[in-house]
């Protein structure tokens, strides 16, 4: 919860944000936790928090959330596998382009 309260704060400094996050996805490899599962987390947290919210949930709010997880899930994989490729930097490719990170509307 506060790693994810951290994460809100650094949404409009996005290359602290994701050093921080690819650190994350480091240390699961260390603690052996497997990238796989990352976004069903992230759903479980949506799950949890929808309640307290009552009307004020909206669609729009849902798909800010999924969207941060998404973002979470694919920076952590990348830590994950640089790690797991015996502490590589974390590589990047034209290609590989991140999940929209949009921001969370207030409520
Ligand atoms: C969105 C996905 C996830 C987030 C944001 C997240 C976040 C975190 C954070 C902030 C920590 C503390 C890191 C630290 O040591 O400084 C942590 C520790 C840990 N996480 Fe996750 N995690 C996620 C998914 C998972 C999953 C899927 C697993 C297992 C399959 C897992 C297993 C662990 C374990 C074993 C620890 C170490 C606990 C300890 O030190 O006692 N995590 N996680």
């Amino acid at each position: 919860m506060s790693f994810i309260e951290k994460t809100v704060a650094r949404l409009e400094q996005e290359a602290v944000l994701e050093a921080l996050i690819l650190d994350l996805g480091r240390k699961h490899y260390r603690y052996n936790a497997a990238a796989k599962y990352y976004m069903f987390v992230g759903l479980e947290f949506i799950d949890t928090i929808r309640p307290f919210f009552e009307d004020k949930w909206t669609t729009e709010l849902e798909e800010a959330w999924k969207a941060l997880f998404r973002y979470l899930t694919w920076t952590m994989s990348r830590g994950y596998r640089a790690e797991e490729q015996s502490g590589d930097s974390v590589k990047s490719t034209a290609e590989e382009q991140p999940p929209p990170l949009k921001h969370i509307p207030p409520v």
